[in-house]
């Protein structure tokens, strides 16, 4: 009954859009329309049912997604329907990122384009380029807070710009992944104008209220994004006498979900970015998007449902663009994102893997794996085709999300061992080598986050200055396992730019008033081409790191085990200070590659034969896959050197 309403419903629909839609060869937009329509129109419903306008705005979602399957070029088009057939092509083991700022890289999209060969050489072919649509001079949020979604800043250069290096980096097979910022707006935004302005219209694209006793319900369960910078969840506007949601800075106004015309506008402006050329749209700050009294206003049921529609609608209008979520939640919430009670991902494709980045940080402090072996085997499994973005450095802060429990199965007290790992990156405690700062200290929690760049904060930075080369080989180590297993744990490793040359943390950001309180400015570099070059001498800490990265993504592109299949196997050895897992192809199963990570200063052993069953393994030919050497072997007992892996497996090298 409810399939013939909303049936007829879309013929109404299709009969009402616009002359010029009708015009248009719309046969795939029809069939994916009418596959989709049923699922759109429940969730659209579930959300907006109760309202009198809901047929007039489901026919502006309709006719959104039209008009954008109008503007969408035939090429993308192509492009569409090729990954429409072979649907699982995100999954390979060929995919490596980059995620950068186009100024600190490369000056502006033009200089970007100009420096695509650095990502073949390297071997990158999917480039996250952070935000580049309008945003205002000082409070900007490095472009988190936007001013106008439909233009790119004309600090980094302009549309045509974006489209040619859209061409150039299609040309070499490179994916371009961009940030649309779904959850807030800049104060600046027009929307945020006119509401200041006083128009209704505009005031309800956002949660604006008139005095405090809705926001103090509110504030008694949100917890403070940035505590230091922006305390509280609301900011009083002198000029509309009014209180209004800021979750983040108390510049980005968050916009209002349950209003429909904020989602039809969102979900526009989504569609305009994937016709400008991504690939990949990463969706920032996904979890929250939906806000209720009395709940954290994070990860609320309606939030996957609004990212449910947004995939659903993006799939009639351009099926070959993936959603990556950006949300660093609790291991067990990030999961959700890819969707729930499905089989394959029906939010976003791909999503950031915080769990495991704090874990692998949480490994490199106490030089042991026991935390990390307990927190990914406590995350939740993922659905089929969806994938993680794997990283150990961003943009952003490291946050300590781990859950208590598993702080506690690895033999820790949560609120201690969070202050040894503060202490520690910040090179507070005694002994450590690390360079980082404090991000976001609560003062009423005492929770705090951590800045620095990766090659600070394992002790490169201090290790230079020294002049040690035992410390800085240890360094360059330690950077070469942690990508080790960002390559072969199963998802798109994303390397953060710089860290394939071992750049330190820049303390420039100190004077620039509109930086100086956002310790997250250490880490967002200004790439030295000169300092560059040194990856070509050899023995520089340039070469070595560069060298190791690049070795390991042509090799990680040759191991099939390492495509993501849900196909890791982690393993107890019994020893704490390794991370072992195995990666077996499912399509071939004689294809296994043993991953094999030891992050103690010592030289560690692992005994073969107590892990499975005789055979399964030719130990005589074991091979490592990165060096292309035996590894240090005695009978069946493993040596793993101090900070060093091995990706082993008995097959002949590729
Ligand atoms: C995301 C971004 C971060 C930004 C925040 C608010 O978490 O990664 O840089 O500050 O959203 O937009």
């Amino acid at each position: 009954m409810y399939e013939q309403v909303s049936h007829s419903l879309l013929n109404r629909i299709l009969d009402r859009l616009k002359p010029e839609t009708r015009k248009r060869d719309l046969r795939h937009f029809y069939t994916r329309l009418g596959a989709n329509f049923y699922t759109i129109h429940s969730l659209f419903h579930h959300l907006y049912g109760e309202r009198d306008d809901f047929t007039r705005q489901m026919v502006r979602l309709v006719e959104v997604m039209a008009c954008q399957y109008i503007e969408r070029s035939p090429s993308l088009k192509e492009v569409d329907i090729a990954r429409e057939r072979d649907h699982n092509w995100f999954l390979s083991q060929k995919w490596v990122g980059m995620a950068l700022y186009t100024d600190g890289f490369a000056g502006d999209l033009v200089g970007l384009a100009s420096r695509a060969g650095y990502f073949q050489e390297l071997g990158v072919n999917m480039v996250h380029v952070m935000p580049i649509i309008k945003y205002p001079e000082g409070a900007g949020d490095g472009g988190y807070a936007v001013s106008d979604f439909r233009d790119v800043d004309e600090r980094v250069g302009t549309l045509e710009d974006l489209r040619n290096l859209a061409r150039e980096l299609h040309r070499r097979d490179i994916l371009l992944a961009l940030d649309v910022v779904v959850n807030h707006t800049s104060d600046e935004h027009e929307w945020a104008r006119r509401a200041r302005a006083g128009e209704k219209t505009y005031q309800d694209y956002y949660y604006i209220f008139d005095n405090r006793d809705v926001p103090d319900m509110f504030e008694e369960t949100m917890p403070e994004i940035f505590p230091e910078t922006a305390p509280g969840n609301f900011t009083y506007d002198e000029t509309m006498g009014k209180w209004v949601m800021t979750v983040f800075n108390n510049y980005q106004w968050d916009l209002n979900y349950s209003n429909p015309a904020v989602f039809i506008e969102m979900l526009d402006i989504i569609l305009y970015w994937a016709n400008q050329g991504a690939d990949i749209v990463r969706l920032d700050a996904v979890a929250f998007l939906w806000k209720k009294i009395a709940t954290t206003c994070q990860n609320e049921r309606e939030a996957h449902l609004i990212l449910q529609l947004m995939k659903d609608c993006c799939q009639v209008t351009a099926p070959g663009v993936l959603f990556i979520a950006e949300a660093i939640v609790a291991p067990v919430e990030i999961t959700k994102y890819f969707g729930e009670d499905a089989v394959i991902a029906k939010e976003c494709e791909i999503a950031y893997n915080a769990t495991f980045m704090a874990l692998l940080w949480d490994a490199v402090a106490t030089k042991n794996a026991r935390l990390l072996n307990q927190g990914i085997r406590s995350l939740p499994n993922k659905l089929n085709r969806s994938t993680w973005l794997n990283y150990i450095r961003c943009h952003d802060d490291i946050g300590l999300s781990f859950d208590d429990a598993d702080i506690v199965q690895a033999g820790y007290d949560p609120h201690s061992h969070r202050r040894f790992l503060v202490d520690w990156f910040t090179g507070a405690y005694p002994g450590s080598p690390a360079r980082g700062k404090p991000f976001g200290v609560n003062r009423k929690t005492g929770d705090a986050r951590i800045s620095g760049s990766l090659a600070s904060l394992v002790g490169l930075e201090s290790a230079l200055e020294s002049g040690d080369p035992d410390a800085i080989q240890r360094s360059v180590d330690l950077i070469l396992l942690l990508n080790s297993l960002i390559m072969s744990f199963g998802g798109i490793p994303l390397l953060y730019y710089g860290d394939e040359l071992g750049t330190i943390n820049d303390y420039d950001y100190i004077n620039d008033a509109a930086k100086a309180d956002d310790t997250r400015w250490m880490h967002r570099p200004h790439i030295d081409w000169q300092t560059a070059e040194l990856r070509y001498r050899r023995g520089t800490v340039q070469q070595r790191i560069f060298d190791g990265l690049q070795k390991m993504i042509a090799i990680r592109k040759t191991i099939t085990a390492f495509a993501d299949y849900n196909n890791r196997e982690l393993l107890d050895t019994g020893n704490p200070h390794l991370f072992t897992f195995i990666r077996s192809n499912p399509f071939m199963l004689d294809d296994i590659v043993l991953v094999v990570a030891n992050f103690d200063s010592s030289p560690q052993s692992l005994t073969l034969s107590d892990l499975w069953q005789r055979g399964r393994f030719e130990y005589s030919r074991l091979r490592d896959l990165y060096s292309g050497e035996s590894p240090r072997l005695f009978k069946d007992q493993l040596v793993i050197p101090p900070y060093r892996f091995y990706w082993l497996s008995d097959q002949e090298l590729p």
